[in-house]
């Protein structure tokens, strides 16, 4: 140490303090010093320090992480000679506290993307079919978001054919805390899905008002944290979710994709149309699987053309606002092999054509200002 330095002059013990603030929980993402999560410094003779950590639940599955960081963050300071860390677990109370803390000192859950003046934009992916790429868009524009430094979630909504974890790398359950939920993060990305939560292989037989809570769930259970952009990753069609999605989030978008073909684009225009029923908008079109380019430099329309244009138009038409047609993503064997690796083709191969249309959409789709659609539901008369 340097005598007389401002910093060597402290006690050990401070600076050791100081230096866990850079401690960031994995999960929460938050300085652990914020969290409560520090029980103890004891600096003994010669300079080793012992640190005492709280886990938010016994067998966090993060804690070899907080270790490490830990054990780095105060070793790195003149006059320590050696780190232990002794791990324990927070006290119930402890928990209560931290989850109303997280939870800006609400009691109940709420869903925080239906408050007045939330800054999260708020999309759902809706087609009319399955299989026209609609996990595989939201997979990609979440990771692109994510790489571009923002603060992405997703909510994999698809009951039936839950896909993210999987294209998203995730393999891993939410921590519990209580009755909260730390989401696993993978590629920046905080996912969340249906499939996190039945056992392998087995069927998901669930009606309506079972999915409406399940949604609920996620969006008020899950911690967050501050996002900027919430992806909803619908099942096909026009079912119950959509209409959940609609009133538990009235401030939501939709976002269309469809194939060039005319009998999924008929499809995915009434999947956009119930958008006047919800008084929701429609943020635009992704068409996928628009041709595949041969080696010579020709496209070839394997399911014909202009899907996409002529579901914006209709869809425009309909709604009376302008719908854009945002990109046309091509046939690729990247965004097929990348989505079963569990690194979307925006990263793994961010150069090929199709993962360059979808970076482009990611970024229109967040550089726009948060939708205004389906707020005026939440102004009463009174609330001025
Ligand atoms: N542009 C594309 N090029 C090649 N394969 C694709 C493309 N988009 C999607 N796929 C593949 O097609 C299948 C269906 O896509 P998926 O995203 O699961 O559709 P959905 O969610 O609409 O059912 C997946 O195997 C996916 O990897
Ligand atoms: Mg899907």
């Amino acid at each position: 140490m340097t005598p007389g330095s401002p910093d060597g002059s402290r006690p050990l013990s401070d600076r050791v303090r100081t230096a866990l603030t850079s401690v960031v929980d994995p999960e929460i993402r938050r300085p652990i010093t914020d969290l409560g999560m520090v029980r103890s410094v004891d600096v003994h003779d010669g300079g080793r320090v012992t640190v005492g950590v709280d886990l938010t639940v016994a067998g966090c599955p993060m804690k070899s992480t907080l270790v490490r960081d830990v054990t780095a963050a105060v070793e790195a300071l003149d006059d320590v000679t050696g780190v232990d860390v002794q791990l324990g677990v927070m006290t119930p109370e402890q928990r209560q506290a931290l989850r109303s803390q997280l939870r800006g000192g609400a009691g109940d859950p709420v869903i925080p993307f239906a408050q007045p003046g939330s800054l999260t934009k708020v999309y759902a992916i809706a087609s009319g079919k399955g299989g026209v790429g609609k996990s595989s868009v939201t997979a990609n524009l979440a990771a692109a978001m994510a790489d571009d430094g923002l603060s992405v979630g997703v909510v994999d909504a698809d009951i039936y054919g839950f896909s993210i974890p999987r294209m998203l790398g995730v393999d891993r359950q939410p921590t519990r805390v209580d009755s909260m939920l730390l989401p696993p993060i993978e590629h920046g990305v905080k996912v969340v899905s249906i499939g996190m939560f039945v056992p392998a292989g087995q069927p998901v037989v669930w009606r309506g008002p079972m999915l409406h809570r399940a949604l609920e769930q996620f969006l008020a259970d899950v911690f967050w944290g501050d996002l900027d952009v919430l992806l909803l990753d619908l099942p096909p069609g026009t079912g119950d979710i959509a209409i959940s999605v609609a009133q538990l989030l009235p401030g939501s978008e939709i976002l269309v994709v469809t194939t060039p073909q005319a009998a999924a684009a008929e499809v995915a225009e009434r999947a956009g149309s119930i958008a006047t029923q919800t008084s929701q908008g429609v943020v635009g079109v992704v068409e996928n699987m628009s041709w595949l380019e041969q080696p010579d430099g020709t496209r070839l329309e394997v399911f014909g053309a202009g899907g996409g244009q002529h579901v914006a138009d209709r869809l425009g038409a309909t709604l009376g606002t302008a719908v854009p047609l945002l990109g046309q993503v091509p046939l690729d064997v990247a965004v097929r092999a990348a989505g079963d690796d569990g690194t979307p083709v925006v990263l793994s191969d961010p150069d090929s054509a199709g993962a360059r249309v979808l970076r482009d959409v990611a970024r229109s789709l967040a550089g726009r200002s948060r939708g205004l659609a389906g707020m005026r539901l939440n102004l009463s008369p009174v609330a001025g």
